[in-house]
């Protein structure tokens, strides 16, 4: 502790401040100060150090290594050469190592503890996906304000979330990770991650650093195929990309992380263009950047940097601040200033922002912040948490089509037979990313189903998912392969054919989305379509369950399954939150983040496409289409139904005319015309009917959550002002246009009730 006092106070006493004063809410100034003061008395090796992040090396409570990569990373800790890392957990391991940075090295600079906490950290929220179905920004916010406050406790002080990439691509295993395909949906959701993980008090020991990442363009990986070449225009780019990343800076973001995939022809990791002329420059960004996983030495094989040198050279002037297990910062950076081919004002650069963010969090008035043991046995798993998951879970469900009312079921009398292998799976519901969490911990749908005791449940399995699929088998502790075996389907439609009603839950396994889990084939895996089939030749009243983190193709089921309900993966809670939901105790309110394809053929498919100049249909065959398909989605985004109906009428707005002086108001009547109390998101889309560049046929301008008890209506209504019709012209700059606008208010992206309006300028 003796060094940390002394670094402390030379910068306390240089800067006149008082103890308990580092704090988010202090102001810029004063932390820019400390920041200055300590980096005049850093040396090179020391400044290094802090743009070098590892991850967990060794067993850092127990002995200390004797050789190999973990000796050569413990001893580069002792000597003040780690700034940050990752992938370790629990307060008994970071405060080991903080020891070691606080009481070990010259300048005892804390370090920064990151880790990937993307939907909870031990108790798990459903998967970024699904919450954005919610389209419920408070809840949101609170499910990762829920992850902030676990993954504090347990020492972790910076989360590598949220990731904000907007993807049209269900092919691509990582939209599990995002919220989904639209832009402005995609922003508010980034800002109420943001909140939810920041607060308003980055210095508290619950709050934590995000990150927006990956900057940018990765969710348009080629063909869906991840790491793969992007290749998009500076229109999508602007337009459709940036914006979630812009409003996590309005949000206050502290760092941003950069990606794997190359944009323009340079991958992102070493474009200046991007974090430095864009982020750090337009954008005024003064957090840090980090790369992503080795994504500074992947510049070799991309064929953009020569060497290791070359790399780091390249990375440090594009603006990249820390580097994640590349090693190359810790190893090249020295030799490239001594060589004058890097400025060490970059250097001086990179540190001061992460001492900034350092300074942020509270970790020089006290390293040991975040590292409480009887806050972290208090707090881990905690019953609130499990409650404001459960909300935020039966929050993200999406009711897809429910023909005959099979749904809500009735809770007396009735035999229910409950079918498929994830019915009974407590670890798939936890997605992909619980690398913190505990496997095997979701409550089943079968647990949840038997909560509802007066009604007979039969399950059978019916056959497992296809792990083969997506290579996902070395992530299973238990690898039980199935690609074809229908032992399982005769018990199955037995248990099916005496039912009043058979829930059918199919999908994917846990780990068949996300990172490095892309899919050419995006139906059911293995044999469940069959299954399915099967059972619906004994039975046809079944209630399709689906499980999954992306959209899936299920086109036989929509033609022929009566109810379908679309559960993703939803993390610790699953099963509660399925058959709350299933039995009506939880109207269903989720709204599709992404549009559903009729087959992989159409992908991208994507609600705010541009209307080309062919639309048609003008004759048989010269016209945009396919010969083999129709256009448009299965089920489009915004798309959702309720166990009651909504009417809407009545649509009015108030003036024909917007200028830069004025706005409008266009508002809608709803009306709850059916039988349940039920929330409905009312929503509103804008088409630019004509512009200097083209513009989609329309966009998500504004959304209204409203919940109405039979029979009731209410005046849903959006204010339309000239900034709301902002974008990237052919000028190169964010402006609107003068000239006539479509608004179309409704329940999904298709609304079809239209006004028109002319802006004025
Ligand atoms: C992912 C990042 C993640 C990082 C650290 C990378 O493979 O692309 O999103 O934060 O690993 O786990």
């Amino acid at each position: 502790m003796k060094k940390y006092c002394i670094i402390l106070t030379i910068i306390l006493t240089l800067n006149g401040c008082q103890k308990n004063s580092n704090n988010f809410t202090d102001s810029a100034i004063a932390i820019n100060k400390k920041v200055d003061s300590l980096l005049k008395i850093m040396t090179l090796d020391e400044k290094i150090g802090q743009m070098n992040q590892y991850n967990g090396f060794w067993d850092v409570t127990g002995p200390t290594p004797k050789n190999g990569d973990a000796k050569l990373k413990f001893n580069n800790l002792k000597k003040g050469l780690v700034g940050s890392m990752l992938n370790v957990r629990g307060v008994k391991e970071i405060t080991a190592l903080q020891k070691i940075a606080v009481e070990e090295t010259r300048l005892g600079i804390p370090l920064i503890i990151g880790n990937d906490v993307i939907h909870g950290y031990k108790t798990l929220s459903p998967i970024p996906l699904a919450e954005a179905a919610s389209w419920d920004l408070k809840e949101i916010e609170n499910s990762a304000r829920i992850a902030a406050r676990e993954a504090s406790a347990a020492g972790t002080n910076w989360t590598f979330a949220p990731m904000v990439d907007i993807s049209r691509d269900a092919r691509w295993g990582r939209v599990m990770e995002g919220a989904g395909e639209d832009p402005f949906l995609g922003s508010l959701i980034a800002a109420a991650r943001v909140r939810g993980f920041q607060g308003k008090d980055l210095s508290k020991h619950n709050t934590i650093a995000a990150t927006a990442k990956h900057f940018a363009g990765y969710g348009f990986s080629e063909s869906g195929r991840d790491y793969n070449t992007v290749d998009i225009s500076k229109n999508t780019l602007y337009n459709v990309v940036f914006p979630p990343f812009m409003a996590t800076v309005d949000a206050g973001v502290r760092t941003f992380m950069n990606g794997f995939n190359e944009l323009d022809g340079v991958p992102v990791t070493g474009s200046s263009f991007l974090q430095r002329d864009i982020l750090k420059g337009d954008w005024k960004f003064d957090g840090f950047v980090i790369s992503d996983w080795g994504s500074i030495k992947e510049m070799i094989p991309h064929g953009y940097a020569r060497d290791g040198e070359h790399a780091t050279e390249l990375a440090i002037k594009a603006g990249s601040d820390m580097d994640m297990e590349s090693h190359l910062y810790i190893k090249k950076i020295k030799g490239l200033i001594e060589s004058k081919k890097l400025d060490i004002k970059l250097i001086d650069d990179a540190v001061s922002r992460i001492l900034r963010v350092k300074f942020e969090l509270g970790l020089f008035e006290d390293p040991y912040r975040y590292l409480d043991a009887e806050r972290e046995k208090e707090v881990l798993y905690h019953p609130d948490n499990q409650k404001g998951v459960l909300e935020m879970a039966k929050k993200s469900i999406v009711l897809l089509k429910n023909d005959n009312q099979l749904l809500p079921l009735k809770k007396k009398n009735q035999t229910i037979a409950l079918i498929g292998a994830l019915a009974n799976d407590n670890n798939s519901p936890l997605g992909n990313w619980r690398t913190n969490s505990d496997n095997n911990t979701a409550i089943t749908v079968l647990e949840g189903m038997k909560a509802y005791p007066n009604n007979t449940l039969i399950y059978s399995k019916g056959a497992d998912v296809n792990l083969n699929a997506g290579g996902i088998v070395k992530f299973h502790e238990k690898v039980e392969i199935n690609e074809n075996d229908k032992s399982g389907f005769n018990a199955a439609k037995n248990a099916a054919r005496n039912a009043d009603v058979v829930i059918m839950v199919l999908g994917e396994d846990g780990f068949q989305s996300g990172e490095g889990r892309s899919r050419t084939d995006i139906g059911l895996p293995g044999v469940q379509q069959e299954l399915l089939e099967e059972v619906y030749k004994v039975n046809k009243n079944i209630v399709l369950v689906l499980m999954n983190g992306r959209p899936l193709n299920i086109n036989w089921a929509d033609n022929n399954i009566p109810s379908i309900v679309e559960a993703w993966q939803l993390g610790s809670q699953t099963g509660n939150a399925v058959a709350q939901v299933l039995y009506g105790d939880y109207n269903p309110s989720g709204k599709l983040p992404m549009s559903f394809p009729r087959s992989v053929g159409q992908i991208p498919i994507y609600y705010n496409y541009k209307n080309t100049g062919r639309p048609g249909p003008a004759n048989a065959v010269f016209w945009s289409h396919y010969n083999d398909e129709v256009n448009t989605p299965l089920y489009p985004f915004g798309y959702g139904l309720s166990y009651t109906s909504f009417k809407y009428s009545d649509l009015k707005i108030d003036n024909k005319t917007l200028s830069n002086n004025n706005s409008i108001n266009v508002s809608v009547n709803l009306e709850n015309s059916g039988e349940f109390k039920g929330k409905e998101v009312v929503q509103l889309y804008i088409r630019d009917k004509f512009a200097s560049v083209t513009r989609p046929v329309r966009e998500l301008k504004g959304f209204e959550m409203v919940e109405l008890s039979p029979g009731e209506s209410k005046v849903v209504s959006f204010e339309i002002s000239e900034s709301l019709l902002k974008f990237y012209s052919a000028n190169e700059v964010w402006e609107s246009e003068s000239g006539f606008f479509d608004i179309f208010i409704g329940t999904d992206s298709n609304a079809s009730f239209q006004e028109t309006f002319e802006l004025t300028k």
